[in-house]
């Protein structure tokens, strides 16, 4: 939610900071603006829209300087226009700040400055802490003292960047709450980003701030700081992902990139982990952990969108197979609503980006309680991963599509994984084990093959459309299935879609059925199925459009169903994987003949770092 880069150096800031912003534009793309010094000035463009805007802006004024810092929106307080564009600046244009997340006191902050003269020209919250840095800067006092000061008055969660001609050369970064991190260039070059997409291009050297921390970047290196005042040292990583892996490769969009991409990622998230041996999985970071799994009596998972989605699979899946409670939260409500946790509860939180600010939340609602926690995160580094006790990494490599596919696949293996550990630590026989391992083992080739029918669900997709609505049914394993489907086509084609169990539809979503309304049915040959087929009959006598995703050649439904999607058969906790990417395909064509931006859907942004 919002993009931060920072650059002072050698080199003209600008086309840096620009490379960096267009890596970021996932985290929100409501506006997008720079600020740069130029000898005894800060300038600064600003635009609403896209970050092609703003770059056609800076062809226009083309600015100058060697220390910049960047921004791209996703609205929280104020309209999405030029003023509320980032960076904002002090009264008499001296410092400049960009910023991602939200300033709780920022109300008040204001009346405070207001009564002492100051004049407030935006709709943000961000503004008031540039005036705050302005009112308790004193004559030659360095930035990074300056700001400390003014942050220990702020509450809320940020990011945030910050320039000044009257400390010129550098940058003062800080972040609580909200993702930033330090990029270590070479050659007297310092960057900062939000994420380590936006400094790759200059290095791969990053260090991580942890809440409360704050550093200083100049040409001739970086300082960390706790805002409690003593230097800290957070060490230097090395990003391992390729430059290719943030780069469209050919398709057309990232989404579609990354649903080609899942035969490798789903091996990636596997490699070294299964034993066929022992039918068993090698979850490295829990058993570093030396957690005693025998003191798991309940597993919370909880997560959003669609991470929530592939939680409610894994709950199911840790239930039938490790016979352990589970219950399957949105964070968001998990966090307020002081739910009973006894002793013996695993709370995993299940994230794409690590960034998820409802996630985090209830992780740490968790922690406080003295629960274990656990995460199944993608990002390397982020914060719930280092949040948590331990964890399994999904190491699907970057997703910028802001609709996530790759990464559901991954969790869906990786919580497969987790359960077969669990399982096989409680009461399955190795035979299931080995039958699960094995099943594992030709998932990837299996979604070779299902990716094989991208022209026929194009074809599909030119049928449908037009259409108003959608409706997607599943029971069992393929209820998230069909939530997840259905907020596919809603992210990206922006059609009224909605998921159910597919018996429940009798007792409401029936009545939306005629002719007009296509009805996706998950009904791959599992346990469930001879119920599935009653449910098709339903849509059917209502005249209802059924497109069936199946898993074998379903003579019971010939002539029943519109259309047929075949995909190839595994065990039914592991469909999912396979009916699941038909419909991210469906989704992805429909939105594309529709005309909308499809990796980046309007008003939505990747990693949602605000409540
Ligand atoms: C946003 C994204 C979704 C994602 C959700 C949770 O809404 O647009 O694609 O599923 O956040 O994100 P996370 O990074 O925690 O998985």
């Amino acid at each position: 939610m919002c993009g931060i880069v920072g650059y002072v150096g050698p080199r003209e800031a600008t086309p840096i900071l620009l490379a960096g912003l267009k890596r970021l534009e996932y985290r929100g793309y409501d506006s997008a603006g720079v600020a740069l010094l130029n000898g005894e000035d800060v300038q600064v463009v600003k635009k609403p829209g896209k970050i092609r805007a703003l770059e056609a802006a800076l062809q226009v004024s083309s600015p100058h300087g060697t220390c910049g810092i960047a921004h791209t929106r996703w609205a929280t307080h104020g309209a999405p226009n030029e003023t509320n564009a980032h960076p904002h600046m002090s009264n008499d244009g001296d410092i400049a700040i960009v910023h991602n997340g939200i300033i709780e006191n920022a109300d008040s902050i204001k009346k405070q400055l207001v009564a002492e003269g100051y004049t407030f020209s935006t709709e943000t919250d961000t503004e008031a802490v540039v005036h705050l840095i302005d009112y308790l800067w004193e004559d030659g006092e360095p930035m990074e003292n300056v700001v400390a000061a003014a942050l220990r008055q702020v509450d809320g969660a940020y990011g945030i960047a910050v320039i000044s001609a009257r400390d010129p050369n550098k940058i003062v970064v800080a972040r609580n709450g909200s993702p930033l991190l330090v990029g270590v260039g070479k050659n007297g070059e310092m960057l900062a980003g939000s994420d380590a997409a936006a400094v790759i291009e200059a290095t791969r050297d990053v260090v991580y701030l942890d809440d409360g921390d704050y550093a200083v970047l100049t040409p001739d290196g970086y300082r960390t700081y706790h805002l409690e005042g003593q230097e800290v040292d957070r060490g230097v990583h090395q990003v391992t992902w390729d430059l290719d892996s943030i780069e469209k490769g050919g398709y057309e969009h990232f989404m579609l990139k990354e649903i080609f991409e899942q035969p490798s990622s789903i091996s990636d998230v596997m490699r070294g982990r299964l034993l066929p041996e022992e039918g068993d999985a090698r979850l490295g970071g829990i058993v570093e952990h030396q957690f005693d799994l025998g003191r798991v009596q309940r597993v919370v998972i909880t997560a959003c969108g669609t991470s929530w989605h592939a939680g409610l699979v894994g709950g199911y899946m840790i239930e039938e197979l490790a016979k352990i409670p589970v219950s399957v939260e949105y964070a968001s409500e998990f966090r307020y609503r002081n739910p009973v946790l006894e002793d013996g509860t695993l709370t995993l939180a299940i994230s794409q980006s690590g960034e998820t600010a409802d996630t985090l939340a209830a992780l740490k609602e968790a922690e406080r309680r003295g629960l274990t926690t656990m995460g199944i995160v993608n990002a390397v580094g982020s914060t719930i991963a280092r949040q948590t006790d331990f964890g399994l990494y999904l190491h699907a490599g970057a997703e910028i599509g802001v609709a996530s596919t790759k990464a559901f696949t991954s969790q869906l293996i990786a919580l497969s994984l987790f359960t077969l550990f669990m399982a096989r630590r409680r009461d399955m026989s190795a035979t299931h084990g080995h039958e699960i391992v094995q099943h594992l083992q030709v998932l990837p080739d299996q979604i070779e093959e299902v990716l094989k029918l991208n022209d026929e669900i194009e074809e599909l997709a030119r049928f449908y459309k037009d259409a108003q609505n959608f409706l997607y049914l599943g029971r069992g394993y393929q209820f998230p299935v069909a939530l997840e489907g259905a907020l596919k086509l809603k992210e990206v084609s922006y059609i009224h879609a909605e998921g159910y169990p597919a018996a429940e539809m009798k007792h409401g979503p029936i009545a939306l059925i005629d002719e007009d309304m296509p009805v996706v049915v998950l009904a791959p040959r599992d346990p469930i199925y001879p119920k599935v087929v009653s449910n098709i009959e339903e849509v059917k006598a209502r005249a209802g459009r059924i497109i069936a995703i199946v898993s074998d050649d379903a003579p019971e439904l010939q002539g029943k169903v519109d259309h047929m999607i075949k995909v190839p058969h595994t065990l039914p906790h592991l469909l999912p994987v396979l009916t699941t990417i038909p419909l991210q395909l469906l989704a992805y064509h429909i939105a594309v003949m529709r005309g909308a931006d499809v990796d980046q859907p309007r008003n939505l942004a990747k990693s949602v770092t605000v409540e």
